[in-house]
């Protein structure tokens, strides 16, 4: 066994981003866009059990978080129920959730109960009709009542993830970052990644130009906040505002990748930009014992590759994002 889950190029994986539904109340335009239909099959959705038992080993060989993901997490029914349950796996420190949010202002409370401790949610507009352009529906005031709930939950920091695109909402990253300036929320901008046939990113907008504008705009330093992932951070000098700017194709960071992704199928994926996988559902149905999954697991790391190639290829990945696991 290899211990502490490192992988071929010495990273240590100790967080896995968890896919619990591949189906979205929403259709944004660089995920899922209108019109998919290639969804998964019930029954091959891994159920609690199955899930527990398998982050039960990850945490055995040394996983150490977890984040929620879809899909929209929160479609998956008794979602509270699951996160408890991967709360109180021995090893697992930080359960996180990434949501849209359209719903949480009826599980608010219960998340945070079960043992959620962070919170992302997508925004890519202030502006209602700009959200439903890029969404598909009219949801700005339901995601505006679900961060309020999130805050009154008691979630704090809550990141707000930004997509930045050309042509679409690059104009209006200076009034996002007044916004959760005004709300204290972290915010998060994000070039988007080509994956699926989802237009394949005619709207890229590099963000190292913007990080420089927004840096002496603002007046922002660089900051000590770190999250777990691959944002690089400025923040405001009295510490109380922070943007993290997220980018695969301008500066990528896979060398200090910790993560690998687990689908609602079963399938864990190596890496976003890469097909490399490994099919851990038909062991959980097959009869393996607890020490065929570890031995599966180290198996599945050693196929994780160095880097995506979102940039050299960017055609190559043709699974979408709500199917991997954002
Ligand atoms: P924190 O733990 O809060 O830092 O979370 P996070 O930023 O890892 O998670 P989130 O779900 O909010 O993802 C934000 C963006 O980062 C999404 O666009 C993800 O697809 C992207 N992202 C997260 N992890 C990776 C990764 O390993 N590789 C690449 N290329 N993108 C990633
Ligand atoms: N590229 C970059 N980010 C994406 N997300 C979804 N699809 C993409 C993509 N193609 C982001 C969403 C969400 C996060 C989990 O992943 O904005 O906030
Ligand atoms: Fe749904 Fe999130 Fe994908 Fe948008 S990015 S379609 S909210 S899963």
């Amino acid at each position: 066994l290899i211990p502490n889950l490192t992988d071929r190029f010495g990273r240590r994986i100790e967080y896995l981003r968890l896919s619990v539904t591949d189906r979205c109340d929403l259709r944004c335009s660089y995920c899922m866009p209108e019109g998919f239909k290639d969804f998964e099959e019930p029954a091959h959705w891994l159920t609690f059990d199955e899930i527990e038992r398998l982050l039960g080993a990850f945490a055995r060989l040394g996983l150490k978080r977890v984040r929620i993901t879809g899909g929209e997490p929160l479609l998956r029914r008794d979602l509270p129920a699951l996160a408890a349950r991967i709360a109180s796996l021995p090893g697992i420190e930080d359960l996180s959730l990434s949501t849209n949010a359209t719903q949480m202002d009826k599980h608010a409370t219960a998340l945070k109960a079960a043992g959620v401790t962070r919170l992302n949610v997508s925004l890519d507009s202030l502006h209602a009709e700009r959200i439903e352009a890029v969404t598909g529906r009219d949801v700005l005031h339901k995601i505006m009542a679900g961060l309020t709930s999130a805050q009154q939950a008691g979630f704090a920091p809550i990141k707000i993830n930004m997509v930045a695109m050309r042509g679409v909402n690059d104009d209006e990253i200076d009034a996002m970052v007044a916004f959760c300036m005004e709300r204290n929320f972290v915010l998060r901008l994000i070039e988007a990644m080509p994956m699926g046939d989802t237009g394949r990113n005619t709207q890229y907008l590099d963000l190292q130009p913007v990080k420089a504008r927004i840096q002496a705009r603002f007046g922002l330093v660089d900051t000590a906040f770190q999250g777990g992932g691959p944002a690089r951070y400025l923040g405001s000098p009295d510490g109380q505002f922070s943007v993290g700017f997220i980018t695969p194709i301008s500066q990528h960071f896979c060398g200090t990748c910790n993560r690998v992704r687990l689908s609602v199928d079963g399938t864990l994926y190596l890496c976003l930009g890469q097909e490399e996988k490994f099919e851990f559902r038909p062991l959980l149905r097959g009869g393996a014992t607890d020490v065929d999954l570890e031995n599966a697991i180290c198996a599945a790391l050693e196929l994780k590759p160095e880097r995506h190639e979102f940039r050299e290829q960017p055609n190559k990945i043709v699974r979408f994002m709500s199917a991997t696991g954002g």
